[in-house]
């Protein structure tokens, strides 16, 4: 089973990207053959942002995941300009794109309409490029959180339509989406996704936060004018809070309901809060030396990069002869 994920180096990462995304990568390394990891910073420069900072925060990301659990030894983790047969494979992936499903995209709809200067073409592309990161492994399976369905559809629909035009050559992925967790919401918009760009700080929870920050972020999460602790039609603050405990504490949602049918909000807060701190302390607790070693960080991106190399230029020398590229 070949396991493939992205992720953005926006640094400092939210509980959403720990639940929807980080966790299951950390599972998956122990089942991928290999699973590989990759940050994806070409997709971070389709929207404004400052070249100083890309190649701090990208350490920022790359430390959380090895905070996290990820292991060198046992996947591969890498950063995405590091491999140019991401790019490549963009390139040629897209003359078997429509643009009619580019235009389609949530997320090229939602990034555009908040971009205030430029929506840039690369933002566009973004979708194909991203189908490029995971087909050039030929990945079986990809651990996502459920903002990234369309995303993977678009990606077996891309695969499907270059095998068929050009003969089987790559393998269509599967996504991975948890049962619960896949989506948490903005502790302060309950309607919303966790996001790093949009809303409040208040509304979402960083995997770096110190407790007491944790503590008052959850203390002041937005419920409703109700008392009854379970899931259901406008109670989705409540049913978020059920389900990152869920997560945190490792038990059923349904227990939980059954657990706090007595309790009122405020201790229920309190008790996720609890659960959440002690989640992320061991994240939290890791991060300050592995972030601290640029060089070693340097080095493991580098010897990523050339094992994930080894991947995907077999794929990219396949794909070129398939669609008549350079020599024969
Ligand atoms: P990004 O930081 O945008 O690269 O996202 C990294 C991963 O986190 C992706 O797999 C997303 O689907 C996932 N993710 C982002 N926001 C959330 C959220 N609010 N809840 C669950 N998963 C999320
Ligand atoms: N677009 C994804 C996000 O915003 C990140 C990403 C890039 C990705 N390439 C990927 C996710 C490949 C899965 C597979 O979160």
């Amino acid at each position: 089973m070949r396991i493939f994920s992205g992720i953005q180096p926006t640094g400092e990462k939210h509980l959403g990207n720990y639940i929807g995304a980080i966790r299951q990568y950390v599972e998956a390394q122990d089942r991928g053959e290999p699973a590989v990891f990759c940050i994806v910073d070409l997709h971070a420069i389709t929207v404004s942002y400052d070249p100083k900072e890309l190649r701090k925060r990208l350490h920022d990301t790359t430390a959380i995941l090895l905070a996290a659990g990820l292991d060198p030894e046992r996947c591969v983790l890498f950063r995405q300009s590091d491999v140019k047969e991401h790019t490549e494979l963009s390139w040629l992936l897209g003359s078997v794109t429509a643009h009619g499903d580019l235009n389609r995209m949530h997320q090229f709809k939602d990034k555009s309409a908040s971009q205030k200067e430029l929506v840039s073409a690369g933002l566009f592309f973004y979708p194909v490029l991203q189908a490029a990161d995971v087909l050039a492994y030929r990945a079986n399976e990809v651990p996502v959180g459920e903002d990234q369905r369309q995303h993977i559809e678009l990606m077996r629909e891309i695969a499907r339509r270059f095998n068929e035009r050009f003969g089987e050559t790559l393998v269509v992925p599967e996504h991975r989406i948890p049962e619960v967790g896949a989506k948490v919401m903005d502790l302060q918009e309950p309607d919303r996704k966790m996001s790093t760009s949009v809303g409040a700080d208040s509304g979402r929870v960083f995997v770096l936060d110190e407790e007491k920050a944790i503590r008052k972020k959850f203390g002041s999460a937005v419920t409703d004018s109700g008392r009854e602790i379970r899931r259901g039609e406008d109670k989705a603050g409540i049913a978020n809070l059920i389900g990152v405990l869920s997560v945190a504490s490792g038990k059923a949602e349904d227990e939980i309901e059954n657990d706090f049918a007595d309790a009122g909000y405020g201790d229920f807060k309190k008790a996720v809060a609890d659960s959440v701190v002690e989640f992320l302390a061991p994240v939290r607790d890791a991060y300050p030396e592995i972030r601290a070693d640029d060089a070693e960080l340097e080095r493991i991106l580098a010897t990523g990069a050339e094992r994930a190399r080894g991947y995907a230029s077999q794929t990219l020398a396949d794909v070129r002869s398939a669609m008549g590229i350079g020599p024969p």
